[in-house]
């Protein structure tokens, strides 16, 4: 990783949130500043430095950088999420709460359904500048609280490291494993002493999974077939509340859980279908339009920076903090139900 010291001129088709707030004048303030784990602005920026082509552009060491580097952090916030510095974030993960009966019952449209959320533990760097060593500890301590899951969620943890080709392939395909070598986190360090400390734990029926030190130090997930929306929401509660018996993360009032992509602070929760839309699929101005009045976010089916295969989307709730999990939820569910109904009229 070679990370300039210097300002950089963000070339005229950058269109991240980074270029759009880091100014000179606010560059130099905050260039000498560093977190108590010696996070810099330089670090912090380098990924949407390095890929022009970023969103946002910009990834945190520890909680400390949202202050230390609030003034940059501040406003990318209040753009993504639409929430002002004042405000408190309030959790919510009730089930009961959730309005969510199968959108798609006959199974037409919805393929199938997954939510996750990040966390990372109190007291520890986040991967973006975290030590071999620490790495290590989270992965310990992450793999101990996942093993002592029963019933259900019960499972085991596959290294990196000693996983086979074959293994890894058929995670990957079957959506359950992360990928290597995204450029994004490569240049936020995140990568680095790849794949030492990083793996997978994921339960029989594969319907639950856990990333250990990817982008988070942990990403819990709950997936299935179909478009039962809200047994997958219960599922996920369920787990969270078991493994945060065991560990505790690091949250605060304002922020809500701390990850290191700003997109993800607050719920970290990204709750998303692959549905199969196409008469949609050949409007997607409309698609587009929809979404956004929904709250919601289209991508491509094998991830971030993928392109739709044929007419499979995924979409995903956009808005993560200053609403509550069953929020996020909810805000996919109702955007679907818009779309399975303008599908059919078409
Ligand atoms: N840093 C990338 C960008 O700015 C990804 C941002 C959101 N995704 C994520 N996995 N954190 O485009």
């Amino acid at each position: 990783m070679n990370i300039s010291d210097q300002y950089s001129d963000f070339s005229q088709d950058c269109h991240s949130l980074v270029s759009k707030y880091l100014t000179k004048v606010l560059f130099e303030h905050l260039k000498d500043k560093r977190t108590n784990n010696g996070f810099s602005l330089q670090q912090a920026i380098n990924s949407g430095v390095v890929n022009p082509d970023s969103g946002i552009g910009i990834y945190a060491g520890d909680e400390a950088s949202y202050a230390t580097f609030a003034p940059l952090f501040d406003p990318i916030i209040e753009d993504y999420h639409g929430y002002g510095k004042d405000r408190l974030h309030i959790s919510n993960l009730n089930p009961e709460d959730l309005n969510a009966a199968n959108p798609d019952p006959e199974g037409h449209y919805i393929i199938s359904t997954r939510i996750r959320v990040a966390r990372n533990l109190h007291g520890l760097p986040l991967g973006t500048t975290i030590s071999t060593e620490h790495r290590k500890l989270v992965e310990q301590r992450v793999v101990s609280a996942l093993e002592k899951l029963v019933g259900d969620l019960a499972g085991r943890y596959y290294p990196l490291k000693t996983m086979s080709e074959a293994d890894r392939a058929r995670l990957i395909s079957d959506h359950i494993l992360f990928k290597a070598g995204d450029r994004f986190l490569q240049a936020a360090g995140l990568n680095r002493d790849w794949p030492e400390s990083r793996g997978i734990f994921h339960n029989n029926d594969r319907t639950f999974s856990a990333w250990v030190n990817e982008e988070d130090h942990l990403r819990v997930i709950s997936m299935q077939i179909g478009g039962d929306i809200k047994q997958v929401f219960t599922r996920l509660s369920a787990a969270v509340a078991e493994i945060g018996r065991e560990l505790e993360f690091s949250r605060n009032h304002h922020l809500g859980y701390i990850t290191s992509c700003p997109t993800n602070l607050g719920t970290a929760m990204r709750a998303s279908v692959h549905i199969n839309l196409p008469k949609l699929a050949t409007d997607m101005a409309q698609l587009t339009s929809i979404a956004d009045e929904y709250h919601l976010q289209v991508r491509g089916m094998h991830g971030e920076h993928t392109a739709s295969e044929g007419s499979i989307f995924d979409v995903s709730n956009r808005r993560r903090l200053g609403v509550t999990e069953v929020e996020c939820v909810q805000d996919m569910y109702d955007g679907i139900v818009v779309l399975i109904k303008i599908e059919q009229t078409l």
